[in-house]
């Protein structure tokens, strides 16, 4: 086991790349590296501003370096697939931005290429390694409120449409399910497990013919359901409710969040409150640097197989609606 810090290699120089960096100095155990873009102006302005020492023209000189030891891909989800291939049959360990891939069978390509070449690999399900989701997964795990029956959650918000957004463009893997819609699907499978029975869905779409907003029931095994939606024009509060046969946990922001509520069946309500460390994006890397250090080629936080289960159910969920991507 190395007590050396992982260096981290960042593929992409766009608004994700922008917030995480933002946290990245935040997290231990870990370093950056280098940053890669497909233009080297853009590679070494980001170098600077983040201060990275290495700056890339294109993807493949960050696979080359032999300063890299983990990728981080923060591109649009289309190219998650090629491009992770790419840094794991390189030898990269990788952490990959979400959804992890378009679908399923991508998903799974992604998953024997990490077992393959013995290399780390990780959605960036970024809310899975707060302190707050850690603790309130741990106390409904432990029955602080009894037997899991339901759980409802929602991440929407206000988007004007933007034919030119990645959002909204079916080339780019644009809709609401994927971009926000896999939050609160996997909300419900990290607390109910991700061997879903059923999903039905219901989707309004974008002019662009990407799913504007998509809400869906999902059943489980032994009997519990959930209710989730992601929407990219109806604003809300974006929710997480745990509801047990003894009490139930509310999070708001349960995306990034740093406090919830759990109120018992018998009147107790407890409330739990974290430090609050800007958008909390370093948790991921701590997370992937605490796995590699520790020789595990999955974190067990953010399961391969949930991956692509969760990619399976996108799948399905797509299929009801008809949105199909260009070249699937
Ligand atoms: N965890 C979160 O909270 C969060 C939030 C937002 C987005 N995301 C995820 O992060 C990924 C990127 O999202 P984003 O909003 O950062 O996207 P973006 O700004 O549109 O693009 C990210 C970068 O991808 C690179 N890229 C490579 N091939 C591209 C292509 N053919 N077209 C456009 N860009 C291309 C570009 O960097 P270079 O040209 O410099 O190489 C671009 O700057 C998505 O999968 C998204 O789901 C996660």
């Amino acid at each position: 086991m190395s007590n050396e810090p992982l260096r981290v290699g960042v593929l992409g120089s766009g608004r994700i790349v922008r917030r995480v960096m933002k946290d990245f100095h935040r997290g231990q155990g870990y370093v950056l590296s280098a940053v890669a873009s497909r233009s080297l102006e853009r590679a070494q302005t980001a170098a600077r501003e983040y201060g990275a020492p290495l700056a890339f023209g294109s993807y493949e000189e960050l696979a080359a370096c032999k300063e890299v030891d983990l990728v981080y891909i923060a591109v649009p989800h289309p190219f998650h697939c090629p491009i992770a291939l790419q840094m794991m049959n390189a030898g990269k360990h990788v952490i990959c931005e979400k959804p992890m891939a378009l679908n399923e069978g991508q998903a799974q390509a992604m998953v024997d290429c990490a077992r393959e070449k013995g290399v780390f690999l990780m959605e960036a399900m970024w809310t899975r390694f707060f302190p707050a989701t850690k603790k309130m997964v741990s106390l409904v795990k432990g029955g602080a409120i009894g037997q899991i029956n339901h759980v409802y959650a929602v991440f929407s918000g206000a988007a004007a449409y933007d034919p030119a957004s990645r959002a909204f463009d079916p080339a780019l893997g644009g809709g609401a399910l994927l971009d926000i819609g896999v939050y609160p699907l996997m909300a419900a499978t990290q607390l109910l497990g991700w061997d879903i029975e059923s999903a039905q869905g219901a989707c309004q779409y974008a002019p662009s013919g990407v799913d504007m907003r998509l809400a869906a029931q999902l059943k489980f095994p032994g009997g519990a359901t959930a209710q989730i939606m992601g929407g990219m024009d109806a604003c809300a509060p974006s929710h997480l409710l745990v509801y047990g046969s003894e009490g139930y946990i509310l999070m708001e922001d349960f995306w990034h969040p740093t406090a919830f509520t759990l109120c018992g069946a018998d009147g107790r309500r407890e409330e739990y409150r974290f430090r609050p460390e800007n958008e909390g994006f370093h948790y991921e890397f701590e997370e992937a640097a605490r796995c590699v250090r520790e020789g595990l080629r999955e974190s067990p936080l953010m399961p391969h197989e949930e991956s692509i289960a969760v990619s399976r159910v996108c799948d399905s969920l797509r299929r009801q609606a008809g949105i199909v991507y260009p070249g699937e």
